[in-house]
This record gives C-alpha cells, structure tokens and sequence, in this order.
C-alpha cells in the first residue's frame, strides 16, 4: 500500500509509541493521586508538557492537554471569546471561510448565545482576505480565529499580517496548526498568536490526544467543569500515555523538519508536476508556494474524485478527495467553493498528503498508475 493520507491521519511513530509505553503498561496511576504511582505519572505528564512548550515557545503551564484538534480548538473559540465577553462585554467573533469544522462549529455555536460572527473570505487560492479581515475587526472583537494551514488545500495563511490586525485592537488571535505542526515552526511569538491547537495524531501520535497553547495573560473560560485539572482550564484525568505520545511526536516532528520539509516539497511538487501532465485541465488548487510540504491537492475537471479515489484505493494508493472528516457528506467542500471554485469542480478533488515513509518511487508509482486509474474512473457522471 502506498499510504498518501497523512493530513486524515498519521500512523503512530515506533519512537512515540515507545516513549509512551511505559505509560500504558508499568506507570498507569492517576497523576492527581499523591501517592508515590500517581507522583510519577503526574512528573511523566509534566514532563510532557515541557517538551510540547518549547517546541511552541511557551511555558509549560500554557500547555493544556486535550481529547485532540478538535477539543482544542472549542476550547479556545468558546474559551477565549465567553471569557472576554464575560471580563469586557466583546461579543464579536471573527473567522474565515476555510477553517475546519473545529473552528466554524463553535464559533456558529456562539452566535446561538448572542455573539455576533464575521466569517471572512478568501482568495482563488485560499488566502484570507487581509481588506476584508481588517475592515470587521473592531475594539469588540473578542476572538479572531485563522487556521494555519488549511487541511484540504495545504494553504498557509498569512498569520504575521493577521496579528498586526488584531494587536492594536487588543483581539486574541487563535490559530488552529492541526496541519502545520511539525511541518513549519509553529513558536506563537514567531506567528504572533495568542493560542494554537495541535493534534497528535496528524504527527505520528495517538488519536485522541491533542493540546491548546495559550498565553497565560488570556482569560480562558473552562469547557469542561469538573475536577479541575490542567490548573482549572480542562477537567478530566489526564491520559498521561497520549499526552506523552502528542509531546514526543511533535517534538520528534518539529526536530525532522528541517530536513523533511524541503524533502516533501520537492516529492509534492514532482507528483503535482505528474498529475497535471497527465491530465488534461488538471488544476492544482491552493497557493501553489505558500502551502504545506506535504499537501498535494488538485482538481480534475470531467473526472469523478470519488471514481478516481476508489480506483486508487484498489490499486492499494490511498489518499482522499479533500477532508477525511467531510468525506460522509455528499456536500462540494466549504473551502474550495469559497476558493470560488464551482460545485461541480470541487468534486473532482483529490488530495494526496505525504508523511515521512513517502519515497520518490512512491509517487513515481503514483503516477504510473495513474493512466490507467483514469482511464477505469471514467469520466463525471
Ligand atoms: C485543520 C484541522 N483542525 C482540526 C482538526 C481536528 O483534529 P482532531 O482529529 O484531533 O480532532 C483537523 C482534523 O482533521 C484538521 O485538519
């Protein structure tokens, strides 16, 4: 099987599973108890935590470890804007058109308890409209919200321009680094956000597992009401084994990037060369610089995705026609048609995510077969 899915998942890493082993099988009290059993396993998540912190520049206690992505980023759109509306009476949340469910979901969420939302837009190859951001942005805006990298497309927003927006008007600026965590530098200094969310699994961890960086100087309203762990912000025992496994594989990840990233690029860059030469009217959507190392995404005008997708899958390639999680739904993609790409051709897509096992002759026998898995897909019905 050639595996050209890693932005739906990434196999766990041997190293990460091995760093978080001794976690599953000999350290397994709960890190609250004060005994000697919950000591350790309270030290191991500590531990965790300050290796997840220096990678994302922050200190160990802006660490909060969470269920994943998804988790985080309520967290932070929930957390961030009910706590300024609370502290300061902002009830207006901004966000953009291609963010993840993650984000949009509970940012319409809040809507439902009074807020007012501006979702910006974005250009033919997914970049906020910068114009358009700083034209809703006011002194009562709670909470921006801008993905890092887009999951579909593989885009990188402009996050340095974003937060000279949002700086002067004192508005949080929240970035969800699912998909570029590990793939780009992801210190929140350096991108000049107040808070970014991780997933492990899209690095090599365990699903389930995730974390939300954020500053100590933003009030941060729980989700979750319970034991107060993680210093109040996320009740709940800890999975001291996944938090392990999230911290080693993004600092695993982060460490390998710089030799991995330009390695990806030129790997995508031969497969987006491969497929536009072999079809006809082939499009690749997304910038075609600013974007992930590992995000080869396009469209294949006349040429059903889903066709091509299965046809793949029985040739043993596995990729995905745009995001795994909207892959139930028979809806065109909310992010290549705010790309302004037409319903039909959104459906067309296809996105092949490389991880690190992929090899040049990975995608050299991607593009081999490629021909022929057309040629059996057929064309749109
Ligand atoms: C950009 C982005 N944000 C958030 C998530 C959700 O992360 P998780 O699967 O850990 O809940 C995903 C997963 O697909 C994603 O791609």
């Amino acid at each position: 099987m050639i595996y050209l899915d890693h932005a739906a998942t990434s196999p766990p890493r041997r190293a990460v599973l091995e760093a978080a082993w001794p976690y599953l099988t000999a350290v397994t009290a709960n890190p609250a108890s004060v005994h000697e059993p919950g000591r350790a396993a309270r030290a191991a998540l500590e531990g965790a935590r300050e290796r997840a912190a220096a990678v994302l520049g922050v200190r160990p206690g802006e660490v909060v470890f969470t269920s994943g992505g998804t988790e985080a980023d309520n967290l932070a759109v929930l957390g961030i804007a009910r706590a300024a509306a609370a502290a300061t009476g902002r009830r207006h949340v901004v966000t953009t058109a291609v963010e993840h469910a993650a984000v949009l979901e509970p940012a319409r969420a809040l809507v439902r308890e009074g807020f007012t939302l501006d979702v910006v837009g974005v250009d033919g190859d997914g970049v906020v409209d910068l114009d358009h951001l700083a034209a809703v942005l006011t002194d009562r805006t709670a909470l921006c919200a801008v993905v890092h990298a887009n999951n579909e497309v593989g885009t990188v927003q402009p996050l340095a321009e974003v937060a000279a927006l949002c700086r002067p008007l004192g508005v949080v600026l929240h970035t969800d680094a699912v998909q570029s965590a590990g793939q780009l530098p992801v210190r929140l200094d350096d991108l000049g956000v107040d808070s970014l969310a991780v997933s492990g699994h899209k690095l090599g961890g365990l699903r389930g597992a995730g974390l939300l960086a954020v500053r100590g100087a933003v009030p941060l309203e729980p989700v979750l009401h319970g034991g107060g762990q993680e210093r109040g912000r996320r009740s709940g025992t800890a999975d001291v084994a996944s938090a392990v496994a999230a911290a080693a594989a993004l600092a695993l990840a982060d460490a390998a990037r710089p030799a991995e990233a330009p390695r990806l690029t030129a790997l995508r860059d031969r497969l987006l060369a491969g497929v536009l030469g072999l079809v006809p009217g082939a499009r690749v959507t997304g910038h075609r610089t600013q974007r992930l190392p590992n995000s080869a995404s396009v469209v294949l005008p006349g040429v059903g995705g889903e066709l091509v997708l299965a046809e793949l899958d029985a040739a043993g390639v596995v990729c995905s026609s745009g995001s795994a999680c909207s892959a139930e739904s028979e809806d065109a993609s909310h992010v290549l048609t705010a790309m302004g790409l037409d319903a039909d051709l959104a459906r067309t897509a296809l996105r092949f995510s490389l991880g690190p096992e992929t090899t040049a002759d990975d995608v050299d026998a991607v593009l081999a077969l490629l021909p022929g898995v057309l040629a059996a897909a057929g064309p749109v019905r």
